[in-house]
């Protein structure tokens, strides 16, 4: 089964918005199979995105992801990865649908609420740089 990798960024989980986007996936039904809220150490923020250490944002970014707790977490489900991506919306909120997470919450391409792996390379790549093996639950069979 797909797994994906979300993140409620520090601006989320200081607008209360963590209730409400696991719900969205929750009723959607995915399983969250990871959780955790933390403080994004400078270096992991780094290498969770590397792929944009070139753009001029870069420093912004880093600066604002470890400004504040994020929740990390670990979704399970049937295409998972491309459906967070749709539930989302575009990155820059100003092109996000209504109904969609960024296009209902966010305004700003910086303070866009949510990050979604956007590849199974990419949800592998930072599961593995969030979550030890053991932190990632399976569900019973029986349920
Ligand atoms: P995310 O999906 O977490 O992946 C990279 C992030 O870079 C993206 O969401 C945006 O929040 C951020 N980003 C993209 N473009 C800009 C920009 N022009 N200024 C600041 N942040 C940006």
């Amino acid at each position: 089964m797909e797994k994906t990798f979300l993140m409620v960024k520090p601006d989320g989980v200081q607008r209360n918005l963590i209730g409400e986007i696991v719900s969205r996936f929750e009723k959607k039904g995915f399983q969250l199979v990871g959780g955790k809220l933390m403080v994004i150490p400078a270096e992991l923020a780094q290498e969770h995105y590397g792929e944009h250490k070139e753009r001029p944002f870069f420093g912004e970014l880093v600066d604002f992801i470890t400004s504040g707790p994020v929740f990390a977490m670990v979704w399970e489900g049937e295409n998972v990865i491309a459906t967070a991506r749709q539930m989302m919306g575009a990155t820059n909120p100003k092109d996000a649908a209504p109904g969609t997470i960024r296009g209902d919450f966010a305004a700003t391409v910086g303070k866009n609420i949510i990050h979604g792996s956007d590849s199974p390379e990419s949800a592998e790549r930072e599961i593995g740089l969030f979550f030890k093996e053991e932190e990632v639950v399976a569900y019973s069979k029986l349920i």
